[in-house]
């Protein structure tokens, strides 16, 4: 998939540019450097797989992205917003909580943890933040909620409890639960990872067809090569925050060139 052209000042003006832009993106812990002047773009409707060893940076990547966390430096731009900047009367000055909760609309995350509520209902878990936060009507969440559960094959589910729900029924809940915010992007961290091996397909299913029937831009991080081939234009290896290697999940995969990329692909394919 071809990116926009992307030269030029960023900005509010870059509509028709990446719907997601790291530009020389540093994030520290203490001492600890997790991201280098990190630079990326994804395009609107690219689905982009994040690989690399354990402590490269996937997860801090989505979770700045969530604003869950602030960069030390550099931009992240989210449709042409910036994450840590907005306009005011024509100058950039720090993003307030309104300006951050707008971005975040349009972005949905999975975690590896199922996290739902546990005292509500499946359908209340599903209805809260599209009746609460995007005010819609509380008939139509609840239409979207059906419409969703049939996706992930959960309707005659619609009335239990989390805890009645085996790991993989609450993940496949967890991503309709995303969905009915109708984010632009959906960001998922090895969503399958605490899952039971039996339970990992059914997952991994929901989610090829999200892929092909919606135009959602996801960005994914996993260790499920074949999942990754199957649904991803794009796949990039990190290692030490930074990209080690970029390519189609055939090249990637197939032929690596990269002596990183390929002792890590062997490493997962003889644990996984
Ligand atoms: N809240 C935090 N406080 C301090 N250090 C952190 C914090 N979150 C992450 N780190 C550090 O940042 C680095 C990158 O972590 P991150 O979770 O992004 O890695 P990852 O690529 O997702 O790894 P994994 O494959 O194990 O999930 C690690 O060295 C980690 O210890
Ligand atoms: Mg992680």
């Amino acid at each position: 998939m071809p990116l926009s052209d992307t030269t030029g000042a960023p900005g509010p003006e870059a509509a028709g540019g990446p719907l997601i832009r790291f530009e020389k993106v540093v994030k520290r812990y203490g001492d600890n450097v997790v991201l280098r002047e990190l630079d990326f773009e994804v395009a609107a409707g690219e689905r982009v797989t994040l690989i690399g060893p354990s402590g490269s940076g996937k997860t801090t990547i989505l979770r700045l992205l969530m604003t869950l966390e602030t960069v030390n430096d550099g931009v992240i731009w989210v449709n042409g917003d910036s994450l840590s900047h907005m306009e005011r009367n024509g100058k950039l000055v720090p993003a307030n909580e309104a300006h951050l909760r707008r971005v975040r609309k349009k972005i949905g995350m999975v975690f590896q943890q199922f996290n739902l509520f546990p005292n509500m209902s499946v359908r209340k878990n599903i209805t809260e933040g599209p009746v609460h936060t995007l005010g819609v009507s509380k008939e139509e969440a609840n239409q979207r909620a059906e419409d969703l559960l049939e996706l992930v094959g959960l309707k005659a589910k619609i009335d239990a409890h989390p805890t009645q729900l085996s790991g993989g029924q609450q993940q496949r809940v967890a991503i309709a639960r995303a969905l009915a915010m109708r984010p632009e992007i959906l960001l998922l961290d090895e969503v399958t990872s605490a899952l039971d091996p039996e339970l990992v397909a059914g997952v991994l299913d929901v989610l090829r067809d999200v892929a092909q029937t919606t135009d959602i831009t996801m960005l994914c991080v996993t260790h499920e090569m074949g999942f990754a081939r199957d649904v991803s234009h794009r796949v990039l290896m990190f290692d030490a925050g930074r990209i080690a290697e970029e390519g189609t999940p055939e090249q990637i995969f197939g032929d690596p060139r990269e002596e990183r990329t390929r002792t890590f692909l062997k490493a997962v394919l003889e644990t996984g």
